[in-house]
């Protein structure tokens, strides 16, 4: 993990408010485990202070280049958007612990579930995991047919079913909800998304090869700060915790209280 300005080579919007941002430089070489994030400075004003976490999305090796996708959220993201080709940004990362690829055997299948702004990172995962000839299936869940994005890159790397809550694209309902109707078997599931999301998946798939990515509000990204910190299952002091930044984002389901 280190520090480093890479510049801004591609910058363009794929729904009204998701934003994909493709930077070159060196640290880009070392962002070869999907689910690990970055730690994005977009400005110097008090309020950009802090920086923002975004997950790796697609890393190209040859080229030293990464891409994030982001949702346009508050000051830090809006900052980030206005940004243009050719300008810097301060980037510390790669950061935590991703999906661990060698839980799936070549030739077993795993299925990847998103939701919303927790499909990118399965993007990176997905690409991964085919190289090592696992089987992938994908499952995307939106809310509606203006928050779509990404349908058409993971279609090509495996069977991709999108579903919305409003029904306007795809099938109507939630992931869960396709799990179920397509009778999905799979030896491994990885998933990253809204914590609803997470729980419902952790309730149904207690007993399976299941690892979770979370999504919780940071300070400083590196362990320090103990603002991301959350409960270890069957803790009854209270007392064992694990910080999402150093020991996750990504969890095997059962470990952490969502
Ligand atoms: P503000 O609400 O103005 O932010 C104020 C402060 O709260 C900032 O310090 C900000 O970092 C923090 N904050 C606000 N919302 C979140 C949140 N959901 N998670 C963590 N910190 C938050 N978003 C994406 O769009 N794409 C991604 O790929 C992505 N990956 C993430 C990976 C990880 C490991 C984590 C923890 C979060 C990720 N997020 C991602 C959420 C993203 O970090 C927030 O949406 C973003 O920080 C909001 O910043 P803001 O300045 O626009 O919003
Ligand atoms: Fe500071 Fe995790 S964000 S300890």
């Amino acid at each position: 993990m280190r520090k480093e300005n890479l510049t801004i080579t591609k910058q363009r919007a794929l729904t009204s408010n998701i934003m994909e941002l493709t930077c070159v430089g060196p640290l880009a070489s070392e962002m070869t485990e999907p689910g690990q994030f970055l730690h994005l400075r977009v400005g110097t004003s008090d309020d950009l202070l802090l920086r923002r976490p975004i997950s790796i999305c697609d890393v190209n090796l040859d080229e030293q280049s990464v891409t994030m996708l982001y949702r346009v959220e508050g000051q830090g993201t809006k900052r980030l958007s206005v940004k243009q080709e050719g300008e810097q940004v301060d980037i510390l990362g790669p950061l935590g612990n991703g999906f661990p690829l060698e839980e799936t055997q070549p030739g077993e299948t795993a299925v990847l579930v998103g939701g919303g702004i927790g499909v990118p990172p399965l993007y990176y995962l997905s690409k991964q995991l085919k190289a090592r000839g696992v089987n992938v299936v994908h499952i995307l869940g939106f809310q509606s047919v203006e928050n779509v994005f990404y349908e058409q890159e993971f279609q090509e790397l495996g069977p991709t079913y999108v579903v919305t809550v409003d029904g306007t694209y795809g099938s109507k309902g939630f992931v869960t909800d396709v799990l179920k109707d397509q009778q999905l078997s799979f030896d491994t599931m990885y998933s990253c998304g809204p914590t609803p999301m997470l729980k419902a998946l952790s309730t149904i798939y207690a007993d399976q090869r299941v690892f979770l990515s979370l999504e919780e509000r940071m300070g400083c990204g590196v362990g320090a700060c103990f603002a991301c910190v959350c409960h270890v299952v069957g803790d009854e002091t209270g007392t064992s915790y694990r910080k999402v930044c150093t020991d996750g984002p990504v969890f095997p389901v059962g470990e952490v209280v969502l």
